[in-house]
């Protein structure tokens, strides 16, 4: 190999090293991020998110040991640092599933908060691949804020049936593209060009509810609402909130 082109490979290998360890940064930045956002964004969204998951109390588990235990399998994918704990009820077996590994130190760390549920395992790996987990296995597969960032809703939404035993429930809470027309949906628009750079893959134009709903689950709620951020919010809330990802979706599907 003459020198010239010695140089330029070593070249290329040193800028492949640096934006891999950009997009490493930008994971991690990401992952302290949302960590920080969800306490915020949980207490605007209380009442709600209680309301969302209160069902869950009355889930009983298709498999006969832990119905004997009055307990439930749940998978939580997209799981981030466990902001959504607060509201699961203390007797589900979960298994969390993340593609982004900064989570895990976080989502530990808010784990000893509630020492009564039980995760088995914190799987690093994106939803659209669970091979870890048997076919209809799961009671209870629960998203929040994690179909805008996966790379094919599609497949994503096939392993969540493919995981859930017959008759599982779904459980989403996701912000989605607002109805065409309105400033929020002509923001999300042209913030969609930049947004996935910042947010490591946030996609905020997205039609989720469409996605879900032709996935061919036997049976879907689901229910639009804005969440706002009000006057005395920070700045950063108020912008995201009110300004790009405001419209969302929460429901509960059935295989
Ligand atoms: C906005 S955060 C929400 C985190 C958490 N669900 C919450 O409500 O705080 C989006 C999460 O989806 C995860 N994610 C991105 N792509 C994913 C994929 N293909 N499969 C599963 N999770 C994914 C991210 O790593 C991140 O944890």
């Amino acid at each position: 190999m003459s020198v010239g082109a010695q140089i330029k490979a070593l070249s290329f290998s040193l800028l492949f090293l640096i934006l891999d360890y950009l997009k490493n940064l930008r994971k991690k930045f990401f992952a302290h991020f949302i960590n920080s956002f969800m306490d915020g964004y949980n207490q605007l969204n209380d009442e709600l998110k209680k309301k969302h998951f209160e069902s869950l109390g009355n889930v009983q588990s298709k498999s006969e040991p832990l119905r004997g235990a009055n307990k439930f399998s749940l998978v939580e994918v997209g799981v981030g640092s466990g902001a959504n704990f607060k509201y699961l009820p203390s007797n589900c077996v979960m298994t969390v599933v993340d593609p982004n590994p900064h989570f895990q130190k976080l989502f530990e760390e808010n784990k000893k908060k509630f020492p009564e549920i039980e995760v088995s395992k914190f799987i690093v790996a994106a939803g659209e691949d669970m091979h870890e987990i048997p076919d209809n296995s799961v009671d209870v597969v629960v998203v929040t804020l994690v179909l805008c960032s996966v790379q094919s809703q599609a497949a994503f939404l096939s392993e969540v049936k493919r995981i859930l035993v017959p008759g599982g429930k779904f459980y989403f809470w996701e912000h989605i593209g607002d109805t065409q027309g309105t400033l929020m949906q002509r923001t999300q628009v042209v913030g969609d060009y930049i947004w996935p750079y910042i947010f490591d893959g946030c996609r905020i134009a997205r039609n989720s509810t469409e996605e879900i709903e032709r996935s061919g689950f036997s049976g879907c709620n689901s229910t639009k609402f804005y969440v706002r951020a009000p006057d005395t919010a920070y700045f950063f809330q108020r912008w995201i909130l009110n300004y790009f990802i405001g419209s969302h979706v929460r429901g509960v599907a059935t295989k």
